[in-house]
């Protein structure tokens, strides 16, 4: 029995081994040319290829996960990886780049270098979409906020002051990048130009064409091309003839990439996004952006049969770690009433989860994928994943105050007037706030009866009153609170600080940033965070504030002092800690929020995401690479009122917490 099941197995195993992996296809003698458009199907080193490629973002995903990732990707028959480059985590401040490397709290996730080259040992090419702005529904499409400080910077435009960062960050990134393009023996065979310029409606040519002289001044010599939904826009966000245009949709390929065809003839034709499922947006209803599975399989066979050549997005579903998660709606440049930021899941409802496990979606692709694409290669066994596991509750017992640390911050700033986080003159070479929730102090405040407060204008986005260390606002507990005080929709918000009056009083507005857009119109990229405009108290002006930066980098959180037993009835914003014991075989789990209102979740002293009870995520991913053998450490920094237990979840929970109404 034993000897002909080995026999069966050797037979599997020569068969397979007679293919050529997917570099001995496309490379076996030598590499004379790089990938080719100009007729109406890729080649790539003088051989007809069909690009079947899948989006996964490597600062998404854990870098212990990238193999296993990458080999999925590979073991369903796709021969390319795609991925974009945030400019906001390599260049952090302003002139200090992390590309695995850096010190900065994402370090680990950087090494776009390793990421790239072990792409190529797992026999994929690599599509690379460097931005500089990527939109992704990530925070503020991947600008760094430091370039807002600028006075009058024209983000995405040909602004001269704009391109000399663009630059300077494109050299330090391209001369890691360069010796990595397929000419040169790596697995980059293509470049994409900015990102889907043309729903700016700011029709630029000239801008395009900066940015590729940078792309060539840095000796990337491999194909460009500009990607954009094409029936929305047409070729507003290309540049016919100069660099190949592909297609965003994910409906109507024929539609789709007939209009590509009548945008540019004979060149060869692709989906760069046909996307898989879809995001949530906070309050939506995580049901409503799920695509069944015969909708995307029927889609993708429509883009085979074309024949278009292709990039699944997202073939890998993915996590908006910390405060990094975008945000979306049209009106939100000058006005912050349309706010409506992503949740820090981005699973995406992919092919492969955000916790690695196989869908049906990537079994619909892997069957299209071998009746559509003509070359065979050798192809991976699809590696095992893991079940989660749920650790045991734990009651909470440790606390801080915010207020207590607010009192206890050194160096708060002296301000006259209320300003913006990327104002602020901290972080290297003045980079400004990067993170996190900002707060305005003023003491020996002397308030009249029924004391009222009037902030001009937007917040932006939450804010949390303090008078003498207690919370004024109200608690969150239904889907139309956010339309009240103390969120982003509401213009010229005001308060009642006090029905009695009060002598020497200490005030703090705790403003939490919760995203900047990542889509639009090219001036919706003006977007400050904090309080903007000016504070009044019963019609008069509040000067002379102290500003406190709460950036909850790691370091900080994770030399916080001070803790003490939970205090009865502790209503208002504070720190929890719990410590759990996790052993060998280190395991992914997820923390259960729905018991939480509001505020981030921290784990070992990352910041792993935010907590939002009007959902609809209720479980936070908490990868196995975050946590150590031995004790682990969660904070959560809740706005409103804790919990007894911090629990624990097998998989993800979606819908609203258990506080909130709809
Ligand atoms: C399309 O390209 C092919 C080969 O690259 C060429 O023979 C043909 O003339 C081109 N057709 C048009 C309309 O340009
Ligand atoms: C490449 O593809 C084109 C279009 O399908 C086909 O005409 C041509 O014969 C192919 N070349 C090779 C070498 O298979
Ligand atoms: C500040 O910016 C300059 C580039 O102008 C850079 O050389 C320097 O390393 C940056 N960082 C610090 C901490 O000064
Ligand atoms: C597909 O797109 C084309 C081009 O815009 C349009 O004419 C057609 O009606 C669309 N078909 C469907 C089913 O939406
Ligand atoms: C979400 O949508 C689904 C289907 O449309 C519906 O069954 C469910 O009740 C909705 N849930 C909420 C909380 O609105
Ligand atoms: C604003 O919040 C976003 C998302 O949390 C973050 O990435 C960004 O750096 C913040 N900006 C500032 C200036 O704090
Ligand atoms: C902000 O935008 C919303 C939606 O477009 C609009 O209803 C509101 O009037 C705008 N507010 C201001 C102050 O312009
Ligand atoms: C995908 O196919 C495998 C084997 O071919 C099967 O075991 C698995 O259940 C399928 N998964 C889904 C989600 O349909
Ligand atoms: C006013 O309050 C502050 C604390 O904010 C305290 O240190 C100070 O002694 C008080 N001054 C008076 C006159 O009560
Ligand atoms: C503030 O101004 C409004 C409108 O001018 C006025 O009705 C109100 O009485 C003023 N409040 C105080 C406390 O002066
Ligand atoms: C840690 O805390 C101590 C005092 O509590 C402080 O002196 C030190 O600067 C802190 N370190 C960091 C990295 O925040
Ligand atoms: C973790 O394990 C250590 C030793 O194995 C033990 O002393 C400690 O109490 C455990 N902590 C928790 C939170 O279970």
């Amino acid at each position: 029995m034993s000897k002909l099941l080995i026999f069966v197995t050797c037979l599997v195993v020569v068969f397979a081994d007679d293919l050529p992996t997917n570099y001995e296809y496309y490379t076996s003698g030598g590499i004379l040319t790089g990938l080719s458009a100009d007729q109406p199907y890729f080649q790539l080193n003088g051989k007809n290829i069909t690009i079947i490629s899948g989006a996964f973002h490597y600062f998404r995903v854990h870098p212990m996960y990238w193999r296993d990732r990458l080999r999925k990707i590979r073991a369903a028959g796709l021969n390319t990886v795609e991925t974009y480059v945030p400019w906001n985590l390599h260049e952090p401040y302003y002139g200090v780049y992390d590309f695995g490397s850096g010190g900065s709290d994402f370090e680990e996730f950087l090494d776009v270098a390793k990421f790239v080259k072990m792409a190529q040992e797992e026999d994929l090419f690599v599509l690379l979409r460097p931005g500089p702005y990527i939109c992704s529904e990530w925070e503020f499409g991947g600008l760094p906020s430091w370039l807002l400080g600028i006075p009058n910077l024209k983000l995405r435009t040909n602004d001269v002051v704009y391109l000399k960062h663009v630059a300077q960050y494109f050299h330090a990134l391209f001369t890691i990048i360069a010796p990595l393009q397929f000419t040169n023996g790596g697995p980059i065979i293509a470049f994409q130009v900015e990102n889907e310029y043309g729903n700016t409606w700011n029709h630029d040519p000239d801008y395009l064409r900066s940015l590729v002289q940078i792309f060539r001044n840095n000796d990337i010599n491999e194909l460009l091309y500009t990607s954009d939904p094409l029936l929305d826009v047409g070729d507003q966000g290309a540049l016919p003839g100069e660099l190949l245009i592909t297609a965003n949709f994910n409906k109507n390929a024929s539609g789709n990439l007939n209009k590509l065809n009548e945008l540019q003839s004979n060149k060869s034709s692709m989906a760069m996004e046909y996307w898989s499922g879809w995001f949530d947006h906070i309050t939506e209803n995580h049901t409503d952006n799920l695509v069944p599975v015969e909708r995307y399989k029927s889609v993708l066979e429509d883009i085979l049969k074309y024949p278009a050549s292709v990039n699944i997005y997202m073939f890998i579903g993915s996590t908006n770690w910390g405060f990094t998660n975008g945000a979306g709606d049209g009106t939100y440049g000058l006005n912050n009433s349309g706010l409506s930021p992503s949740v820090t899941s981005y699973d995406y409802d992919g092919p492969v989860t955000e916790q690695g496990q196989l869908t049906a979606k990537y079994n619909a692709t892997v069957e299209l994928i071998s009746k559509y694409v003509t070359v065979k290669t050798r192809l991976p066994e699809v590696p095992e994943t893991p079940e989660a596991v749920v650790y045991d509750d734990v009651k909470i017992q440790e606390q801080i105050l915010l207020s207590e640390i607010i009192d206890s911050f050194p160096n708060k700033i002296k301000s006259p007037s209320v300003m913006p986080m990327e104002q602020l003159s901290i972080n290297p070479n003045n980079s400004g706030q990067n993170f996190g929730y900002i707060v305005y102090r003023k003491t020996h405040l002397n308030l009249l009866p029924n004391a009222l407060l009037k902030i001009n204008g937007y917040v932006r986005d939450h804010v949390l009153v303090l008078l003498n260390g207690k919370l004024v606002n109200s608690m969150l507990t239904k889907l139309n609170d956010l339309d009240g005080f103390g969120y982003w929709r509401l213009l010229d918000s005001t308060i009642t600080l006090t029905k009695e009056p009060l002598i020497n009083a200490t005030l703090d507005l705790i403003v939490e940033n919760m995203s900047r857009n990542n889509f639009g119109l090219i001036n919706q990229f003006q977007q400050f965070k904090g309080l903007i405009d000016d504070v009044y108290i019963d019609n008069n002006t509040v000067y002379n504030w102290e500003i406190i930066p709460l950036e909850f980098k790691k370091s900080w959180n994770k030399n916080l002092t001070g803790w003490h037993n939970v205090k009865d009835s502790s209503f208002g914003p504070a720190l929890y800690r719990v410590s759990f014991n996790a052993s060998s075989p280190l395991r992914d789990t997820y923390i259960n929020v729905q018991d939480w209102n509001m505020g981030i979740a921290i784990i070992n002293g990352f910041v792993l995401g935010r907590i939002f009870s009007v959902g609809p995520q209720q479980a936070l991913y908490l990868p196995a690479g975050l946590l150590e053998e031995g004790v682990n450490e969660i904070i959560i920094f809740e706005h409103f009122m804790a919990p007894e237990y911090l629990k624990f979840s097998k998989e993800h929970i979606w819908g609203y917490g258990s506080n909130i109404q709809a």
